[in-house]
C-alpha cells in the first residue's frame, strides 16, 4: 500500500540526516553542546508560570475552550497590537488564537489554498512552510531571499504565468534563517504587487519583538493589507513559552473566518490555563522584553566575535535569536555540520536544511547561556581550522 504523496513529498526533517551521529554520540556518554534550535534555554516570565499554576487548579479548567479563544485574551491583544505597531483590530472577528504560530501555517494553507494552486515559499525558509502548501495540495514555488537582494524576495524576477496560478504567498520578517528585519517600504510593496495579481499574504511575525534597532512593522500598517493579509504572532520567543503552544492569527475578517472553519473542524483550542497564562504576559512585557533582548544581544555579540577572527562574512543583524554566516570553508553546509558533531559534539544549523539557496550558509542559534556559547564556539573554531 502506498502513503499518500503529501506524506511522501514532505522534505525530509531538518536535522534528519545528523539524528544518527547525534544518538551515536550520546550513546558513548558524550555531551552535546546544541546552538542549532531555535529553543529557547531562558524560562517565561515567573508571573506567567505562577498563573498557568493557579489557573490549573480552577474547577472549570478543563472544559473544553471556545474555538476562536477567550475574548479577554482577544481584546488584550487588540490592545497590543495598537499599542505596539498602531493597527486597530476587531478582537472578535480580526484575532484568533492559535496552537502556536505553526498550527496556524498548517490551516490558514488549508483555508486559502485550492488544490493545485500554486504558493510562493521562501527559500531558505523555516520548513514548515512548503510542508504546508504540499499538505493543502498547493504546488510550493520557491521564491529565493539571496544575499544580492538583501534576502529580500526580488518580486520583479516571478514569472508571469507563476503569478496567474498563485494563491498565497508567504513571508517572515524579522527573518529566520537569514535574521534580515524587513521595512515599512517593503511591506508596502509587497501589499501593492499581491493586490494586483489577487494573491493572499500570509506574515509569520514570529520574532517581531526580539530586535535592536527600530522595531519591526507589522504588514497591517499597510493601507489595503487587511482584505489580502494574515499576520501570525506567537508567545513562543517574545515569552519563551514555545512549549506552551499559544499565538494569534489577525487580519481581515473574512481571511480569519476561513481560518476559523478550518480549525473548529481539526482542533478545539488552547487549554484554558495556557490562554489565561498568556494574558498574563502581556501584563509583564514592558518589564520582560528589554533584558531578554540584552540577554540576546551579549549572546549574539559572542558569535558573531568568533566569526570575525574566522574572517567570515556574517550577516550583521541584531533581530531574531540566530547569527546567519556564509562559510568560510567551502560550500557543504551538511557535510561540515554533520563532521562537526561526530568530532567535537558541537551542533548548528547548516544553510542547506532551510532551502538550495541556504546551502553555502550556517545558522547559529542564541538558546544557550553564554559559557555554553563560547565552549561551542571555541569547539567549532577548532574544527574550523581542521577543515581548512
Ligand atoms: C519563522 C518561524 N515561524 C514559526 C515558528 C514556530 O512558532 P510556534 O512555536 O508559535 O509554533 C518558528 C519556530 O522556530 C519559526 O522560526
Amino acid at each position: 500500500m502506498e502513503f499518500p504523496k503529501r506524506v511522501k513529498e514532505v522534505p525530509p526533517y531538518l536535522y534528519a540526516e545528523m539524528d544518527n551521529v547525534i544518538a551515536e554520540i550520546k550513546r558513548q556518554g558524550k555531551e552535546i553542546i546544541n546552538i542549532a534550535h531555535g529553543d529557547p534555554d531562558l524560562t517565561p516570565p515567573v508571573e506567567v508560570i505562577e498563573e498557568l499554576k493557579r489557573s490549573a487548579g480552577m474547577k472549570d479548567a478543563h472544559l473544553y475552550p471556545t474555538y476562536w479563544g477567550m475574548i479577554e485574551l482577544r481584546e488584550r491583544i487588540a490592545h497590543w497590537m495598537e499599542g505596539r505597531f498602531g493597527v486597530k483590530l476587531d478582537p472578535e472577528k480580526e484575532i484568533i488564537i492559535l496552537i502556536g504560530a505553526k498550527e496556524g501555517i498548517t490551516h490558514l494553507f488549508l483555508a486559502l489554498a485550492e488544490s493545485g494552486d500554486y504558493g510562493l515559499i521562501p527559500d531558505p525558509a523555516y520548513p514548515t512552510y512548503k510542508a504546508s502548501a504540499i499538505f493543502a495540495d498547493a504546488v510550493p514555488i520557491e521564491l529565493p531571499l539571496l544575499p544580492e537582494n538583501d534576502f529580500l524576495p526580488d518580486l520583479g524576477s516571478i514569472d508571469s504565468g507563476v503569478l496567474k496560478r498563485t494563491k498565497v504567498l508567504i513571508i517572515n520578517y524579522p527573518n529566520n534563517p537569514t535574521t534580515k528585519v524587513a521595512d515599512r517600504r517593503f511591506f508596502q510593496e509587497l501589499v501593492e504587487f499581491c493586490r494586483q495579481h489577487r494573491i493572499y499574504i500570509i506574515h509569520d511575525h514570529a520574532y517581531s519583538e526580539i530586535y535592536g534597532g527600530d522595531p519591526p512593522p507589522s504588514i497591517l500598517e499597510i493601507e489595503g493589507a487587511r482584505e489580502i493579509a494574515v499576520e501570525l504572532h506567537t508567545f513562543s520567543k517574545t515569552f519563551n513559552m514555545q512549549g506552551y503552544r499559544i499565538g494569534w492569527a489577525c487580519g481581515g475578517k473574512d481571511l480569519i473566518r476561513a481560518l476559523a472553519i478550518i480549525k473548529t473542524n481539526t482542533d478545539s483550542g488552547v487549554f484554558v490555563p495556557i490562554q489565561r497564562a498568556a494574558l498574563k504576559a502581556f501584563e509583564v512585557y514592558e518589564g520582560f522584553i528589554p533584558s531578554l533582548r540584552e540577554r540576546y544581544q551579549k549572546r549574539r555579540e559572542i558569535i558573531q566575535g568568533y566569526l570575525r577572527d574566522l574572517g567570515w562574512n556574517y550577516y550583521p543583524s541584531d533581530a531574531t535569536i540566530y547569527v546567519w554566516t556564509r562559510m568560510g570553508v567551502g560550500n557543504d553546509s551538511m557535510r561540515f555540520v554533520t563532521e562537526l558533531i561526530r568530532k567535537y559534539g558541537v551542533m548548528i544549523g547548516p544553510g542547506a536544511g532551510y532551502g538550495k539557496y541556504g546551502e553555502g550558509f550556517l545558522r547559529f542559534s542564541l538558546t544557550q547561556p553564554e559559557a555554553k556559547i563560547r565552549e561551542g564556539m571555541e569547539k567549532f573554531i577548532a574544527f574550523t581550522r581542521e577543515w581548512m
